[in-house]
C-alpha cells in the first residue's frame, strides 16, 4: 500500500470517519473507500452511518445530501468546486420564479437528486436514477408533475411509467456526449455485445441499449448478463468498479464522437492527496442554514420512505 493510502487510513481512524465514494471516482479513491456506490446507495449509507465524520468523494450535491440528513455530523469533500452540470442547469431562484408564475398549475415537483439544497427545498420529493420510476409511480394522480432538472432522465421515466410530466430543460454534459453514431459504431465492432446505458443519455442512445439503469444497477446487470461482452455507456470511472465486481466479463467503454470514453471533470477533481488533506483539516466542510436544511430534508426523507 502506498504511503498516501496508509496516511488516509490512519487519519480516517483518528477522525472516526467513514469514506464514501461514488462509482465515478478514480480507481485509487474507490480502492481506499469504505463504501462505493450510486447516489441512492450512498444517501442511504450516509443516513445510517454512526461515524462522526463523513468524507464524501463525489460531487458537491452528494456531500450536501449527506449533510442534509446528518446535521450533527461533519461532512467534508475533497474539492469544494466539484460541481455538476445538472445542478447548474436549475438555479433555485429560476425554479422559484417558474413555480410562482405557474401557481395555478399546483405542480407536484419531483427533483432528481443532482440539484442544490435550495432546489430540493422547493420540491415535493427527490429521486435518483435508481428509484425515479418508483417515485413517479407514487406521485399523486390528481396533480401535474414538474420534473427537474434532467430532461433526459425525465423523458425516460415518462416512457417507463406512461405518466406525462413537464420537464425542466437541463442535462448532464457528460452523458449527452454519447451519440447514436458513436454507440452504433462500437456495437458494430462487437457483434453480440449487450449495451447498458445510464438514463441521463439521450433517447437516441437509450434506444440502442439493452438495459437502462443507475450505476449501481449496472453491477448486477453485468454480473448476470448471459454474454461476455458488454458495452457500458456512462462515465469512465464506472469501469473500475465493474471490472472489480465482474472479473470474468469483457467490459467495453462506450465512446463519444470525440473520445474513447467520457470523463466527468467534476468527479475527477477529487484526488487522493485532496482526500488526505480534507481528513486532516476537516475542510472543505459542508455548512448549511438550518431552516434550508429542514426544508430540503423533507422531500429527501419522502424519497427514502417511498423507495425503502
Ligand atoms: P447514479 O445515481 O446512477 O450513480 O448517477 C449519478 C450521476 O451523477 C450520474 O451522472
Ligand atoms: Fe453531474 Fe453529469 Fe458529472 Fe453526473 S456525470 S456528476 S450528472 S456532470
Amino acid at each position: 500500500m502506498s504511503d498516501l493510502k496508509q496516511e488516509i487510513l490512519d487519519l480516517k481512524n483518528r477522525r472516526g470517519a467513514v469514506i464514501l465514494a461514488h462509482n465515478y471516482q478514480s480507481a485509487d479513491i474507490q480502492d481506499v473507500a469504505d463504501h462505493v456506490g450510486d447516489s441512492l446507495g450512498l444517501a442511504r449509507i450516509a443516513k445510517n452511518t454512526d461515524a462522526r465524520v463523513i468524507a464524501f468523494c463525489g460531487v458537491h450535491f452528494m456531500a450536501e445530501t449527506a449533510k442534509i440528513v446528518n446535521p450533527d455530523k461533519i461532512v467534508v469533500l475533497p474539492d469544494r468546486d466539484a460541481g455538476c452540470s445538472l445542478e447548474q442547469s436549475c438555479p433555485a431562484p429560476q425554479l422559484e420564479q417558474f413555480l410562482k408564475a405557474n401557481a395555478d398549475r399546483n405542480y407536484y415537483v419531483v427533483a432528481y437528486i443532482n440539484c442544490s439544497a435550495a432546489v430540493k427545498a422547493l420540491s415535493d420529493v427527490i429521486c435518483t436514477s435508481g428509484n425515479a420510476v418508483r417515485i413517479v409511480e407514487q406521485a399523486p394522480a390528481d396533480r401535474p408533475i414538474l420534473f427537474v432538472p434532467d430532461e433526459n432522465l425525465g423523458a425516460w421515466v415518462m416512457e417507463r411509467t406512461g405518466r406525462p410530466m413537464d420537464l425542466w430543460k437541463g442535462s448532464c454534459y457528460v452523458h449527452v456526449e454519447f451519440t447514436r453514431d458513436s454507440i452504433q459504431r462500437i456495437k458494430d465492432e462487437h457483434p453480440g455485445a449487450l449495451v447498458v446505458a445510464h438514463p441521463e443519455c439521450t433517447q437516441a442512445v437509450r434506444l440502442l441499449a439493452d438495459e437502462v439503469c443507475s450505476t449501481e444497477q449496472m453491477v448486477s446487470f453485468c454480473r448476470n448478463a448471459p454474454v461476455n461482452d458488454i458495452i457500458v455507456v456512462t462515465e469512465s470511472g464506472m469501469l473500475h468498479r465493474l471490472r472489480k465486481e465482474c472479473p470474468g466479463k469483457n467490459l467495453i467503454t462506450g465512446p463519444t464522437d470525440r473520445c474513447a470514453c467520457a470523463d466527468c471533470r467534476y468527479m475527477k477533481m477529487n484526488t487522493l492527496a485532496k482526500l488526505r488533506d480534507c481528513l486532516d483539516k476537516l475542510e472543505p466542510r459542508i455548512e448549511m442554514d438550518e431552516e434550508l436544511r429542514r426544508r430540503a430534508e423533507a422531500p429527501l426523507l419522502r424519497m427514502l420512505e417511498q423507495s425503502a
